[in-house]
């Protein structure tokens, strides 16, 4: 499904891309970016805790959207569906993740960044997109551009997103969210600082909320 609704949902367009190394990291990590005021948190299935976080993430705080991120096969779509993940998010997209997506009611999010793969994502019934990496793949400017041929389609970059650049994003009509991962640094999570990352996601959730 669409995840267009998830999203306008949120109370704060800014979603954390989280990576969880140490399982015990989990709970304590979600609850202080909860506690910072945002709403919504993307926790990777890059290092194998992921799936685990997720469940003890959602058994935690059941009225937060958590979502799961790097989902890159139907195996780990699937798995993830069943850890509770709220939504699910690929760096790109394949037939075979279309075709899983259509067996759940759980929102999905593909990765698109050229007119091909964007094209490709409305004719599955997506309109909108994870755009990634996007620093790198032309970052607001070439979302803006994508307004043009594509009006109906809105965007969640991720990928090189910053303090310093997240507003050029979220100032832009075609950007629904954006996603990343300066809001969790693996130094602060190492050292258990969670006071830390509550002001840093105090700080950008007063910056950016609707
Ligand atoms: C992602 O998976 O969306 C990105 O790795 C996040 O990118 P960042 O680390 O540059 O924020």
């Amino acid at each position: 499904m669409d995840a267009r609704n998830l999203l306008d949902s949120l109370s704060c367009p800014v979603i954390p891309v989280i990576v969880i190394d140490q399982l015990d990291d989990a709970v304590p990590l979600a609850e202080a970016l909860l506690c910072g005021g945002l709403s919504a948190l993307e926790v990777t299935l890059r290092t194998p805790a992921g799936y685990e976080a997720i469940r003890r993430i959602k058994a935690a705080f059941p009225d937060a959207v958590i979502g799961a991120g790097t989902v890159c096969s139907e195996q780990a779509y699937r798995q993830a569906v069943e850890v509770g993940a709220d939504f699910i998010v690929a760096p790109g997209a394949t037939e075979t993740l279309y075709r899983t997506a259509q067996a759940f009611s759980v929102p999905f999010l593909p990765g698109a960044v050229t007119g091909s793969e964007v094209l490709s994502a409305l004719e599955q019934g997506y309109s909108s997109l994870k755009f990634f990496p996007a620093e790198t793949s032309g970052g607001a400017l070439a979302i803006r551009a994508l307004a043009g041929p594509f009006p109906e389609v809105r965007f969640m970059p991720t990928g090189g997103i910053t303090p310093d650049n997240v507003s050029d994003y979220l100032s832009l009509s075609n950007v629904c969210a954006v996603g990343g991962s300066w809001l969790s640094p693996r130094s602060l999570i190492e050292d258990q600082r969670w006071e830390e990352i509550v002001q840093l996601a105090r700080s950008t959730a007063a910056a950016t909320s609707l």
